[in-house]
């Protein structure tokens, strides 16, 4: 099937707005949605001809099946995200759980295939690492565990998107996103440090980070991230979950160092949490990359360092304006 348009929820956060870009820049017109509006800095490139934004809460089932109703194909990455301070269960019980079942419901209805955003944090807690060597890197038959609301609603959405393909028919495919960074970052749970010992060492301070330096991340750059979405939804690809990821561990503190070094910041980080001091992991997650390279033909970039320099120029430009 020839895909013409597609209807993008979350559209004007930061994994969407670069999907709204993929898509448009491999010719599908998109119908972006979000509870929040357009930002400067933070929204789509896209030219306008090629999007129409029609704002609104996912929670609207009205909305949303009239939505889905109007598109070929579902990119569902609308979300509440985990917070430094925790997991909000109520809205992730209403926003990631309740409405994304009624999408799935609509898109069944009308027959719409459904790309929607998974995490790697189904596959719960860091494992070890053994001897500061990073445990095996996880693939999609491991078993799920969960570790908090945030979690459990993605693991949910898998479920309720196999119940929807067994029983009604749905296409579905869940893309098991690891630790995102890129332009129109905002401060997130795992990558919030990226904008943090940039923004310490502008105001003169020495960088600090209340985190284990030694933790391995599976760091992939949004627009790889995007990438795969944008495969997902015009190549022909069973139902299932795919990662989206690099497959290599890196330390937090390799990330930083990262992005310090991209904005040319020489400075030492001081490390405020517990950890060794031997620069060897103390855990990891991080997930293969396999599965994504057979059946979306993606291969990403494994160095962190690769996208901290548009990364850079991004905040530099915001910071700017
Ligand atoms: N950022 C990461 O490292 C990461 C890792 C794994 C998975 N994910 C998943 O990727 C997706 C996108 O994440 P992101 O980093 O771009 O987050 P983001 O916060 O930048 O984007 C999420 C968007 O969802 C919108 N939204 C939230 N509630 C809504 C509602 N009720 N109705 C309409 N829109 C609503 C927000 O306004 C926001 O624009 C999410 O599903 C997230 O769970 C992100």
């Amino acid at each position: 099937m020839t895909i013409r348009n597609a209807l993008v929820t979350g559209a004007t956060g930061m994994l969407g707005s670069h999907i709204v870009d993929g898509l448009v820049g491999s010719g599908v017109e998109v119908i972006a949605t979000d509870l929040a509006p357009p930002e400067k800095g933070y929204a789509w490139e896209a030219p306008a001809s090629a999007v129409t934004y029609a704002p609104g809460d996912i929670r609207d089932k009205d909305l949303i099946g009239d939505l889905v109703a109007r598109a070929d194909v579902v990119v569902h990455v609308a979300a509440v995200l985990s917070k430094a301070q925790g997991d909000p269960p109520g809205p992730i019980m209403e926003v990631n759980i309740a409405a994304t079942h009624a999408l799935f419901e609509a898109a069944a209805r009308t027959g719409t295939k459904v790309v929607f955003a998974s995490s790697g944090s189904v596959y719960g807690p860091n494992r070890d690492a053994v001897d500061g060597t990073p445990a095996p890197a996880f693939v999609e038959d491991d078993p799920s565990y969960d570790l908090g609301f945030y979690a459990l609603s993605k693991h949910v959405n898998e479920l309720h998107a196999e119940a929807f393909g067994r029983l009604e028919g749905l296409s579905w495919v869940a893309l098991r996103c690891s630790a995102m960074f890129g332009s129109r970052l905002r401060m997130g749970l795992t990558t919030r440090w990226l904008l943090s010992v940039l923004d310490d060492v502008e105001a003169g301070r020495t960088p600090r980070v209340d985190g284990d330096p030694n933790g391995g991340l599976d760091w992939i750059h949004v627009a790889d991230a995007a990438e795969c979405f944008v495969r997902a939804v015009t190549r022909d690809v069973p139902n299932g979950p795919i990662n989206v990821s690099t497959g290599v561990a890196t330390r937090l503190e390799d990330a930083c160092r990262a992005v310090l070094a991209a904005a040319g910041y020489p400075q030492d980080i001081e490390w405020t949490g517990a950890h060794r001091p031997d620069g060897r992991f103390s855990s990891a997650r991080y997930y293969s990359s396999e599965r994504a390279g057979e059946v979306l033909g993606f291969r990403p970039a494994t160095d962190v360092s690769i996208g901290m320099d548009a990364f850079v120029a991004w905040r530099n430009a915001m910071k700017g304006a």
